[in-house]
């Protein structure tokens, strides 16, 4: 029998290319080049199935390039990149990778979170830069994590796992707000209680905001959220890149409307607005929320289960239509 052919858009772990090799003729893009959308087209034709990551867009236009395509297994939870809709007329199942990053990305956020409280990368900065003469009572003063309140947009499961950081580990307040409430047991379970998204922002010390990216969640915090906040807030992004108004949030930062920011997530990254970079109460860092080895391997994996199961006429294990 002859083996589907598939594409791996971006380099990925040697190992689960070896696994993919057992089942499928596998293209892959170990060099981990930048392609035009022409040339993703034009390796996507005549496969089967592709191993995307959040760059790789699967829209209209390259499902009626491609009328082969059966499975796209996209190596994030996120899959903003996916339009879903379209895939599912095209008969395209469409999987992307829950669960295993789950644990990693919260610690990430909390990580996040403390070191924009605690201006971290702002104190190594000035540190590694000579300029630390002598220590001052208020140098580098920032804003307490344990017993502040954090106000989570987004309780999903990440949102929940930092839920629960903040409250059993740090005793925090939580908030949250979220298009559907939780149960009474999980709002138990992470000490959280709902509030309207105002009174989040209202009312939290940090904001933390955890929601995923959609046309309807474009802009969730721009200029008129950001005046709700308290001028000693942080506010943390490791959703999506698009969910915070870039441009306003450089200028509530460099006006001191809000404390600090932590962005894991940029609108349009890998590019950063250029005034993000010259502000100091910003922590940066290049979409790593979820970048440990063992749990990139998973996701790796898992996308790598669903190719395999998909095209050997089994059920997707994480599908989305
Ligand atoms: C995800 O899984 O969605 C992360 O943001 C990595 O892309």
């Amino acid at each position: 029998m002859t083996k589907p052919e598939i594409l791996v858009a971006r380099a990925v772990f040697p190992e689960v290319i070896a696994r993919l090799e057992e089942h499928f003729v596998v293209e892959s893009n170990q060099r981990d080049d930048s392609w035009t959308q022409e040339q993703f087209i034009q390796k996507l034709q005549g496969k089967q199935g592709a191993f995307t990551t959040g760059g790789d867009r699967i829209d209209a236009v390259v499902l009626a390039a491609c009328p082969d395509l059966k499975i796209c297994a996209n190596m994030a939870v996120g899959y903003n990149n996916f339009d879903v809709d379209a895939m599912t007329q095209a008969g395209v199942i469409a999987t992307n990778a829950p669960d295993v990053l789950t644990e990693t990305t919260a610690d990430f956020g909390f990580a996040l979170l403390m070191a924009t409280a605690r201006r971290m990368t702002e104190s190594e900065h000035y540190l590694r830069a000579g300029k630390w003469s002598k220590w001052s009572f208020d140098m580098f003063a920032g804003s307490d994590i344990h017993g502040s309140t954090l106000g989570i947009l987004g309780m999903g499961r990440i949102g929940q796992g930092i839920a629960r950081r903040g409250a059993h580990g740090f005793g925090m307040k939580v908030i949250y707000h979220n298009r559907s409430r939780l149960s009474a047991e999980l709002e138990t379970d992470c000490k959280a209680t709902y509030v309207g998204k105002e009174e989040l922002l209202k009312t939290a010390d940090h904001v933390m905001l955890v929601l995923p990216y959609s046309p309807a969640s474009h802009h969730t915090i721009g200029a008129a959220e950001l005046s709700l906040m308290k001028p000693t807030a942080t506010l943390v992004n490791i959703a999506r890149g698009g969910i915070v108004d870039d441009a306003a949030l450089a200028s509530a930062l460099a006006a001191g409307r809000i404390a600090a920011a932590g962005l894991d997530v940029f609108e349009g990254e890998p590019k950063v607005h250029p005034d993000l970079l010259t502000i100091p109460n910003v922590v940066l860092t290049p979409h790593i929320a979820s970048a440990t080895i063992p749990t990139r391997l998973a996701m790796a994996n898992l996308a790598a289960d669903n190719l395999i199961a998909v095209l050997t006429g089994k059920k997707a294990l994480t599908p989305l239509n």
